[in-house]
């Protein structure tokens, strides 16, 4: 269990979740595990910035121990309540009573309602600073980003931000910097991340950042508080959220979505994805079962558009289809490009229910829905793929 310094004077000494496989309750799957990252900053003072969850609370110590005695802290900065950066906090406080806990005023109910304690707190405030003998930490409240209590702490001449959970990647590796890793396994989960967790708030996200880069903060490294810490072109991954945050449709592809009860559904995906890949983008063909909406939801981050496809049983979607179809309405993909088809027998309500959870995703109906009754005709396959061929050059 051993700490790696970022800078001199500043280490992570977090925890590495090798086995985890959901997050969030089941909602988000994390194939690739997770870390807590939580970092020690070492001056005349000592300051630990954000802790990591409650069950992994030995292996930070072990790592801080390997640094100084544990018994030095002087400050537990708390970025973030949500438990699996706050779920040691009350550890750290009871080794080191006299260690001064610090976050934002709106923290303070949050942290006391989870853990039922009467810490020695200071609140702080955007520009406020603590000096730590040499140098100095300074706050920077970043409300919904993702909770309304969060803050970035920056750690002013070192040049390290440390903005807890924006920036992450749930990612777990032996290496602990963004530039050691498989780059395709550090972006697609760095997008993964974007989708299920911050899509919603990108209006938050891009007045943010914007701020922080009206301030002119010198940034050499930006350490979040899941997965690798950015240290080459930090900038790269800002650059990549106000993309998102923008919702810049980057990629060439199209996404196709379906599920389908006796094929007929399938049928039609694969033709409208030739048809989609004859106007030049990619067709990206997930069957739902096969998936998990969590890597859809990352698939379409940066798409051209995304087509949904169902069959209609009693008169609704598929239950498989649901996942999809409550992400719309939670992520709020808005003004993604969108439309819909599928086959039915006598009554098409899986269509209109899919359209209307796109309509309260803010989402950008492009066509009229393709449908066909029970199995579909050469005739209709051949439209399918026109269906296919217009909705890529419509988005294109
Ligand atoms: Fe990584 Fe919002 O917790």
């Amino acid at each position: 269990m051993y700490p790696t310094e970022l800078v001199k004077g500043v280490y992570w000494v977090g925890a590495i979740d090798y086995d985890i496989r959901n997050f969030h309750g089941y909602s988000y799957s994390t194939h690739n595990g997770t870390t807590y990252n939580a970092y020690l900053i070492v001056d005349e003072k000592i300051a630990l910035v954000d802790a990591v969850m409650g069950p992994f609370a030995e292996e930070m110590f072990a790592r801080i121990s390997k640094i100084v005695d544990p018994l030095r802290i002087d400050y537990m900065i708390s970025n973030h309540t949500e438990m699996d950066h706050s779920g040691a906090v009350p550890e750290v406080l009871r080794r080191v009573p006299k260690a001064k806990l610090i976050c934002t005023a709106k923290a303070v109910d949050q942290l006391k309602k989870h853990y039922q304690n009467g810490w020695n707190i200071q609140t702080v405030k955007t520009g406020d600073e603590i000096s730590l003998g040499k140098k100095t930490l300074r706050f920077y409240e970043a409300p919904m980003l993702h909770w309304p209590e969060t803050m970035f702490t920056y750690y002013v001449e070192e040049e390290v931000l440390l903005p807890n959970d924006a920036f992450g990647q749930h990612y777990a590796t032996a290496d602990r910097f963004a530039d050691q890793v498989d780059q395709y396994v550090l972006w697609r989960e760095a997008e993964k991340y974007y989708a299920n967790i911050l899509w919603p708030l990108s209006r938050m996200v891009q007045r943010k950042i914007e701020e922080v880069i009206e301030l002119g903060l010198p940034i050499k490294i930006i350490a979040p508080s899941h997965g690798l810490i950015w240290r080459e072109n930090p900038l790269e991954i800002v650059t990549r959220y106000l993309s998102w945050a923008k919702g810049e449709r980057t990629k060439d592809k199209v996404v196709i979505v379906w599920d389908t009860m006796w094929g007929s559904t399938t049928k039609l995906a694969h033709v409208i994805g030739e048809g989609v890949h004859s106007a030049g983008l990619e067709p990206v063909l997930r069957l739902i079962p096969h998936g998990d909406r969590a890597d859809i939801m990352a698939d379409l981050l940066d798409a051209k558009g995304i087509l949904v496809g169902c069959s209609t049983m009693h008169n609704d979607i598929l239950p498989t289809a649901a996942p999809i179809v409550s992400d719309f309405e939670m992520l709020k993909p808005a003004g993604k490009k969108c439309a819909t088809f599928g086959s039915y027998g006598w009554a098409g309500g899986a269509i209109k229910k899919i359209q209307e959870s796109m309509e309260k995703g803010n989402m950008d109906i492009v066509m009229e829905p393709f449908t066909v009754k029970w199995v579909p005709t050469e005739e209709e396959l051949k439209k399918a793929y026109e269906f296919g061929k217009e909705f890529a050059e419509k988005v294109k």
